[in-house]
């Protein structure tokens, strides 16, 4: 076991606990249909706060007016004095960059991440560039990068399949040039465990400045060993980890959060020594309070359309479910026969009633500030009626109903299309027929009605007959928020529009009317990006000219 790791180095650039620097809002962001807007991103970023991250990576500003915006108004609002760190994405390049740094500038703690790619293979078809060329962008930018920000982070696009020795050199320069993190992608999920923890190691022998730096790590989860990766990472001296909520990213995803902070928390009489500390230490690794971890996995899903899989590590549905009899009873006799983690550690309440027909707005203010909701007056007021609605329909409304209204509230689509009226009549001696009032952007009412194969095709028809933006409906689900037959129903649906993806979500008791404000959110965002225009991807689109 490695234990010689105190006191080799500086404690800023190697503190004896893990730094969790959150892509959600950048890397998750990429994955198709997570596209989020600004005031959404804003709700991510404040409980990516509570949630205690050290890092909020807000976006790549240069992208589009839109994700310049987003990262402003986080920098402004979020990136206090007392908040987290808030970082920009930038290629190496000097528009990139001086974007990424106007963006920022509202930040207490500004960070620009800087990137080019590494590999032979990153050169030669996306970039048509030597490694002398990158020998000579990559401090030169780092350098540009610094003349705006203290904090300067540079990843080596790739390094996963990048040679070692050049590798090592593009550091040590990047380093020399003010870089004070360097992060160590693997950008096609390519390495395994073993592989991955010998480059931070190489790195760490190779590098002669690296006792200047924090080493951090980035990977995706192609052949499902992101998490993995990260944790044999953190053995041979990485200290931050680059991770989303849900694991959601390009592909397969990023590291997931939830599963690294639980590993390092759940094991960490394991991890301890790795990090300078002796294997008894309570200290926790991580600077995330665990308790908000189920509240933001919610949040993020319901705002991303990324559903979280049942048996999803941690936040799946099934995680903390005993089902089999044996395991029932082994539980009832002793917790930690079957149960490694408390489900309350990670925020997961019992689902008591809590609420009522009767309940005022004040004992619903309350329970909500209890849960960590804080709302603005109006939204409380949204919300309220919400609840006085389901409250009408169902007799005992429970914390997970409160956080499916919150959750759905949340969403902060313009209403560009907006359902007024849905009516359907079914049953298996009619045909599914149903009748929809919209009312358009330019503020008029339209009804259409139309027939299909069952009530939800019958609405969605009906509305594309009003709303008519051809697209292709590719997913659709239906979950339900508690058990019992007047449960809420949540509606997340994915619908594809000239090669893009957008998705929608609707929650009410009635999942027909889920069914349609699902669509109809989905529609919401694929007109406002109709109107938006193009949105630049940071790694895959034409990589601008060094100027
Ligand atoms: O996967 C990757 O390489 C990235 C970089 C921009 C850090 O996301
Ligand atoms: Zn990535």
């Amino acid at each position: 076991m490695n234990t010689s790791v105190q006191g080799d180095f500086h404690s800023e650039t190697h503190p004896e606990r893990i730094i969790i620097f959150d892509t959600t809002l950048r890397d998750g962001e990429q994955s198709p249909g997570a596209t989020l807007n600004v005031e959404e991103k804003l709700t991510i970023a404040r409980q990516l706060a509570r949630l205690g991250v050290d890092v909020i990576e807000a976006g790549f500003p240069f992208a589009s007016p839109g994700d310049f915006e987003a990262v402003n108004k986080i920098a402004q609002q979020v990136g206090t004095e007392d908040g987290p760190t808030i970082c920009g994405l930038a290629r190496a390049t000097r528009q990139d960059i001086e974007a990424a740094a106007k963006a920022l500038a509202p930040a207490a703690k500004p960070r620009i991440h800087t990137f080019i790619a590494t590999s032979d293979i990153h050169l030669e078809y996306k970039l048509k560039k030597t490694r002398q060329d990158v020998l000579e962008i990559a401090p030169e930018m780092v350098a540009y990068a610094k003349s705006f920000v203290t904090d300067v982070e540079f990843s080596p696009e790739d390094a996963g399949r990048s040679d070692s020795e050049f590798l090592y050199e593009v550091l040590e320069r990047a380093i020399d040039a003010g870089a004070t993190t360097i992060n160590i992608p693997d950008t096609v999920g390519y390495t395994t465990p073993a592989e991955f923890g010998a480059i931070i190691k190489g790195i760490k022998e190779n590098v002669r400045n690296i006792d200047r730096a924090i080493i951090s790590v980035h990977g995706h989860n192609d052949l499902g060993l992101a998490v993995a990766n990260f944790l044999e990472a953190v053995k041979n001296g990485a200290r931050q980890l680059e991770c989303t909520i849900n694991g959601i990213g390009e592909r397969a995803g990023n590291a997931a959060l939830e599963e690294l902070v639980m590993a390092l928390h759940t094991r960490r009489q394991y991890f301890n020594p790795f990090l300078g500390r002796s294997p008894e230490s309570e200290d926790p690794l991580t600077r995330i309070d665990t308790r908000q971890i189920y509240k933001t996995s919610r949040l993020v899903s319901n705002l991303t359309g990324m559903l979280v899989q049942p048996n999803k590590a941690i936040v799946g549905a099934n995680a903390f479910a005993h089902e089999s009899g044996i395991h029932q009873d082994g539980v009832l006799k002793h917790k930690l026969t079957y149960e490694i983690m408390d489900a309350q550690s990670i925020g997961l309440t019992d689902n008591q009633i809590v609420l009522g027909k009767h309940s005022g707005r004040n004992a619903f203010r309350t329970r909500l500030k209890e849960l960590g909701h804080e709302l603005a007056d109006q939204e409380l007021n949204r919300a309220f009626l919400r609840f006085k609605e389901l409250a009408d329909k169902k007799k005992e409304i429970t914390d997970w109903d409160l956080e499916a209204i919150v959750n759905d509230e949340a969403q902060q689509v313009p209403e560009l299309f907006k359902l007024e009226h849905v009516q359907v009549s079914c049953g298996d001696h009619s045909r599914p027929t149903a009748t929809v009032t919209i009312r358009t952007p330019d503020g008029k009412d339209l009804t259409d009605a139309a027939i299909g194969t069952g009530p939800v095709d019958s609405v969605y028809k009906a509305i594309n007959r009003v709303v008519e933006i051809p697209n292709q409906l590719i997913e659709f689900s239906v979950q339900s928020v508690t058990a019992g037959i007047d449960a809420i129903g949540e509606v997340t649906i994915r619908l594809k529009h000239d090669d893009r993806i957008f998705s929608g979500h609707g929650a009410n008791t009635d999942i027909i009317v889920a069914s349609a404000q699902a669509y109809i959110n989905a529609l919401n965002r694929l007109y406002a990006s109709l109107q938006q225009g193009k949105v630049l991807h940071p790694q895959h689109d034409e990589a601008q000219p060094v100027g």
